[in-house]
């Protein structure tokens, strides 16, 4: 059966707000009902086939994502020193495809080369039980990864699983607060699948982009507010294939790209740049695939912070 929470209205849950403890009563906090809802889903977060399956399934997409666009950032410049040579034209179009694939491949290398140096700090917003935190902290270029949750069970169990990897040793620190306590700035701020949880989104925003250290990256993920997101992620995701748990989204909660882009035109202008947008959808036979209309359904992006 159809719960009435399909179509509820967040007005109304605003009523109903129970704070565990004090910081809840914060504008980055979130409602008893979203704590709630992921304490109960906190034992099952590293079960890929359980009921955070699909947020396993996005792990590999988000990664690529961030992954582009940190690359994106690695300018080759001083060439001298390096066994590497760069046309200084489309060499795509002009020399045989075996000569250019093999410059494309070298550029590759030294861009991986160059992006292994670098050593970012990462803040991770509502980090849930660390499915992401995790593999960032494995990756060579993350020094350290902070995952911070409003839901004690998940926190619990991300230190948990943590802990069974000797690797990420002082890697990752996870903390049950929020984000407005936060005192240090990072290089790189993710928030993932969270802020269609929030109350007030732009507010997370600010939060968030205030703790990004210059040149440092947001990147985020959510949902857009239009059909195709309540058919796809409500109505077929929760209550037909049940692929999500009932009751995860609140269709008003859901965030249009256009809103993010807007409140940094407004709030930060010539202060960012929006490096990337990109639509994201689940496709069964082959996970998440990004597509070119951002506008509809689930999205990426990833805003930099520039240089005063
Ligand atoms: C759908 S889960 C996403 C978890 C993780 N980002 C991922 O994608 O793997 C949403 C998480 O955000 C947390 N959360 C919700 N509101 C929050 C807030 N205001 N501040 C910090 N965490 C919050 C929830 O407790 C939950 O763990």
């Amino acid at each position: 059966m159809i719960s009435p929470r399909l179509f509820k209205y967040n007005a109304l849950k605003q009523l109903k707000f129970a704070p565990v403890t004090k910081c809840f009563y914060s504008t980055t906090g979130s409602s008893q009902e979203e704590i709630s809802h992921f304490k109960d889903l906190s034992t099952d977060w590293w079960n890929t086939n359980g009921s955070q399956r699909i947020l396993h399934k996005m792990n590999l997409a988000r990664l690529d994502f961030m992954r582009t666009n940190l690359n994106k950032l690695m300018t080759i410049e001083d060439q001298q020193d390096k066994d590497i040579f760069i046309p200084g034209y489309n060499y795509k179009e002009f020399l045989p495809s075996g000569i250019s694939s093999i410059i494309e491949k070298d550029l590759d290398k030294e861009i991986q080369r160059m992006l292994n140096e670098k050593q970012f700090n990462v803040l991770d917003i509502g980090c849930g039980g660390g499915i992401l935190a995790e593999s960032l902290a494995r990756l060579p270029f993350i020094n350290h990864v902070t995952g911070i949750d409003l839901t004690p069970e998940c926190i619990d169990v991300a230190q948990k699983h943590a802990a069974k990897d000797p690797t990420l040793d002082n890697k990752i620190n996870y903390k049950l607060c929020d984000l407005a306590t936060v005192e240090d700035k990072f290089d790189i701020v993710t928030c993932y699948e969270m802020l269609e949880h929030v109350d007030n989104p732009h507010e997370i925003l600010r939060q968030a982009w205030k703790r990004l250290n210059p040149q440092g990256i947001l990147f985020l993920s959510t949902i857009n507010r239009d059909f195709v997101s309540w058919f796809t992620t409500i109505f077929v995701a929760e209550y037909i294939t049940k692929l999500v748990p009932q009751g995860t989204h609140t269709y008003d909660k859901f965030v249009k790209s256009s809103e993010i882009v807007d409140w940094f035109q407004q709030r930060q202008p010539r202060k960012h740049k929006i490096l990337d947008l990109k639509g994201t959808m689940y496709v069964p036979s082959k996970g998440w695939v990004n597509h070119d209309c951002p506008s509809v359904g689930n999205y990426f992006m990833a805003v930099q912070k520039l240089k005063e």
